[in-house]
């Protein structure tokens, strides 16, 4: 790593703020000794500068090549052109990898989920590639390149092998967009071929979600493409518990970004309502990504105490302590 334990922080919009602070105290806590650069982007940013991910934040990233994110709000329609997108296509952080499984003691339909979501985070519907064709008509294009499916099939293998995982999932729906999902499909199928030892199948995405919600238990590693991995990352989160304790990375070949899987939740921003469970696990990843596996476990150990009883649960799972109740817990419980 080129500069060590120097990490770019971006506290985002909405709950940014609350959820950001409350993971760098639990970093701080642990004893890892990190010098955080803090940048600015999102919504407020645009208003100062023209641009929610100014150049700085990105050169910030190239330079410390690790960040811990808050999320950042996208206008709906207009507007500027999602920020998040650009950092990831930027710092080409090709992988979204986000593990769900569920924690004991909160409230959720299954009890012993345990996948993760591969999801490809530069292309696909998310090109950017819009424009209006004549009056009433739009296109928006689909991108997906054979070199960037290989890539992300080939992460998500790596990453079975690496966790002992034994299947992958490529979900698709290649039987209508034969030619786009088909050769993200053909690129699974080729990657797969090296892997003898990990299980491959393939999946539908609607048959997929309606498989999800009724017997999770059965999927282990999903490979999917950009948006639907998006959407159902929050299906998964649902699974155990929803948003407030889903945690996940973009990575790429030179940095990553860790993040949760929630968004700017505008509703209860500045409330201190919000899970920051979320954020504090993305940051208990980003410390394994930085080798630091001890401080790692600690984290995680504390955060799973401190659900498991339900005193401790925000009002996303049900409960009515704070951002500071759950925080403050996570930290008694370092140990
Ligand atoms: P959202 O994830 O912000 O909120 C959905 C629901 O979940 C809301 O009811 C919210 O209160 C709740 N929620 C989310 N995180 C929570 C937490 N940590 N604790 C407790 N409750 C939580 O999704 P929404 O409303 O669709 O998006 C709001 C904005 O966030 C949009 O502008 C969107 O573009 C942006 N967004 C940003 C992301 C990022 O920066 N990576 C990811 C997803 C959305």
């Amino acid at each position: 790593m080129a500069n060590d334990r120097e990490v770019t922080l971006i506290p985002g919009d909405g709950i940014g703020p609350e959820v950001t602070e409350a993971a760098v105290s639990i970093v701080e806590a642990t004893g890892v000794s990190i010098q955080w650069e803090r940048v600015e982007a999102g919504s407020d940013v645009f208003q100062k500068y023209g641009s929610a991910m100014p150049e700085g934040v990105l050169n910030s990233i190239r330079r410390t090549r690790v960040a811990l994110k808050g999320p950042i709000g996208t206008p709906i329609g207009d507007g500027f052109k999602s920020p998040n997108v650009a950092l990831r296509q930027s710092l080409e952080l090709y992988a979204c990898v986000r593990p769900v499984a569920s924690i004991p003691g909160v409230p959720s339909r299954y009890e012993d989920v345990d996948l993760v979501i591969v999801r490809e985070n530069t292309e696909g519907l998310y090109s950017g590639l819009e424009h209006r064709v004549a009056p009433g008509v739009v296109e928006s294009l689909k991108i997906v390149t054979e070199a960037a499916s290989l890539r992300i099939a080939r992460y998500a293998f790596e990453l079975a092998r690496r966790e002992r995982r034994s299947r992958i999932t490529a979900v698709h729906k290649a039987n209508i967009m034969k030619l786009s999902d088909g050769l993200f499909l053909e690129c699974a199928r080729r990657v797969a071929v090296d892997y003898s030892e990990i299980a491959f199948e393939e999946i539908i995405i609607d048959n997929c979600a309606m498989q999800l919600v009724s017997d999770p238990r059965r999927f282990d590693v999903l490979l999917l493409d950009n948006l639907y991995g998006d959407i159902l990352s929050d299906l998964c989160a649902g699974l155990v518990g929803g948003l407030g304790v889903v945690p996940g990375s973009n990575i790429g070949e030179d940095c990553a970004v860790f993040e949760a899987v929630h968004g700017s939740a505008p509703d209860i921003a500045g409330k201190r309502l919000a899970n920051p469970c979320a954020l504090i696990l993305s940051a208990s990843q980003m410390l394994r990504y930085l080798g630091e596996d001890a401080a790692a476990n600690r984290i995680e150990s504390a955060v799973r105490e401190t659900l498991a009883d339900t005193r401790h649960h925000t009002r996303d799972l049900g409960g009515s302590a704070t951002l500071d109740d759950i925080t403050t817990s996570v930290r008694d419980k370092l140990g």
